[in-house]
């Protein structure tokens, strides 16, 4: 069985590749005893730096790396030489190439011209969709994070979460100017040493509070990274010991090092490797989401974004026999005012802590009735008057003490104790 490639043939993939402008991706297919192996290299600018990314899908799993040029061009040898059984396709800015090893091998060979691509990783049916997972090089982080197959199609078990992480992501890009508030960039307006000059690109260091497998942790640092040309690092915080593994074996499978940090504990006594600039959390159970809350307070994160999930602590404390005991006799109708109510509270106690803060549809209602999102930027004064009288009236008509106002203690007390006395 004749299993080489052609020299020719060898030749001008070696020329396509490095040899003229135009490189987009390649990718080897080898199908051997049921098992599939795929390769493929893609051209990539890490911080500037011209790199060529490697992506390995073997046993079910993706990883990928970045190399030089020199490493890339051993990966591209490697590739070449490959023995038996195989599809070969190469795109580039002038067209594509298919090569076919067939088991008795021959080697079949087809070109076609030049392609507008400039998605031609995006998943087939996602393509049309206007969605910010569909504005970068997704696919290897969908396969990684398990949102999509081999063949790069969203899983239909995965669509919610596919849905949640793009509106999250539109969020953030929403919340984060060109040149947003962080703490490199203060500090290089205040003394100029944060190493971040006015041309480089800015840091923005992100906490995901609850990040359970990393979903959303994993595409805002690719996103931003990609899309927005942030330089950008997240610590994931949860306090389940599977999910956090998972997501280490991702951020290694997608060789994100120092960038991706996650640590196992609870978000209320976890130690970060930095300071945050943007605190997320997406479904944090119960009072997890206020603990989220209390600690972007206390971390002095400058942006705060937040979809609550299941809320229990106001269910059950909300008195009955209040002018509302119509509203409160129906369960369901009782769940969603203690929601509505504990979502108040918490954009209340922001306000008061120094927060803008605005109450926004996350995603469609159609989807889930967990849909509202907390969005907070830290650009008002701390302790105003109109925001702490507004929020003692609420507290005192409905008789409770959110959980958050208690978690934030001390340095929120004071401001309410002033209020009150006055
Ligand atoms: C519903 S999951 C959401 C996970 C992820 N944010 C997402 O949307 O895919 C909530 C996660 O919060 C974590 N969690 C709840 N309370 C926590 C706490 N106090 N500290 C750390 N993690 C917590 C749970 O272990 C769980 O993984």
């Amino acid at each position: 069985m004749q299993a080489e490639l052609p020299v020719e043939l060898a030749d001008e993939i070696r020329r396509r590749v490095f040899g003229e402008p135009g490189f987009m991706r390649i990718t080897q297919v080898v199908r051997r005893g049921g098992e599939v192996f795929r390769v493929s290299l893609r051209p990539v600018e890490i911080r500037g730096e011209m790199k060529y990314q490697g992506e390995m899908f073997d046993e079910g799993r993706t990883k990928v790396k970045n190399f030089d040029l020199d490493a890339a061009k051993n990966g591209l040898e490697e590739m070449i030489a490959q023995n038996g059984v195989r599809e070969l396709h190469l795109i580039t800015a002038s067209g594509d190439l298919h090569v076919r090893v067939t088991k008795k091998g021959k080697v079949l060979q087809s070109r076609s011209g030049k392609l507008a691509r400039q998605l031609d990783e995006t998943p087939a049916h996602d393509r049309t969709k206007n969605v910010p997972l569909n504005t970068f090089h997704s696919a290897t982080l969908l396969r990684v994070l398990g949102i999509s197959d081999a063949d790069g199609k969203i899983k239909a078990s995965m669509r919610g979460k596919y849905d949640q992480v793009n509106a999250f992501l539109r969020v953030i890009d929403e919340t984060l100017p060109d040149d947003p508030v962080t703490r490199a960039a203060r500090r290089r307006g205040r003394d100029g040493d944060s190493g971040e000059t006015a041309d480089s690109p800015p840091e923005v260091n992100i906490v995901d509070c609850g990040c359970g497998r990393a979903y959303l942790t994993l595409a805002a640092l690719m996103y931003l990274t990609d899309v927005r040309n942030f330089t950008v690092r997240v610590c994931g915080i949860d306090r389940r010991h599977d999910v956090i593994s998972d997501a280490r074996r991702m951020a290694a499978d997608l060789d994100l090092g120092e960038r991706a940090v996650f640590i196992e504990g609870d978000i209320d006594t976890a130690e970060l490797p930095f300071e945050p600039d943007l605190v997320v959390s997406l479904y944090a159970c119960d009072t997890a989401t206020d603990a989220a809350i209390a600690r972007a307070v206390e971390w002095k994160s400058h942006y705060l974004l937040c979809v609550p999930c299941c809320q229990h602590e106001l269910h059950r404390a909300i008195k009955t026999g209040s002018p509302m005991q119509g509203v409160l006799r129906h369960g369901i109708l009782r769940e969603r005012l203690a929601d509505l109510l504990t979502d108040t509270f918490r954009a209340q106690l922001l306000r008061i802590m120094g927060y803008r803060v605005q109450v926004m549809e996350f995603v469609s209602r159609d989807a889930t009735a967990r849909n509202i999102l907390l969005r907070a930027e830290s650009t008002v004064k701390k302790g105003l008057g109109a925001a702490i009288s507004e929020y003692l009236e609420l507290r005192d008509f409905w008789q409770v003490k959110p959980w958050l106002e208690t978690r934030l203690g001390e340095p929120l007390a004071k401001l309410l104790d002033i209020c009150e006395h006055q």
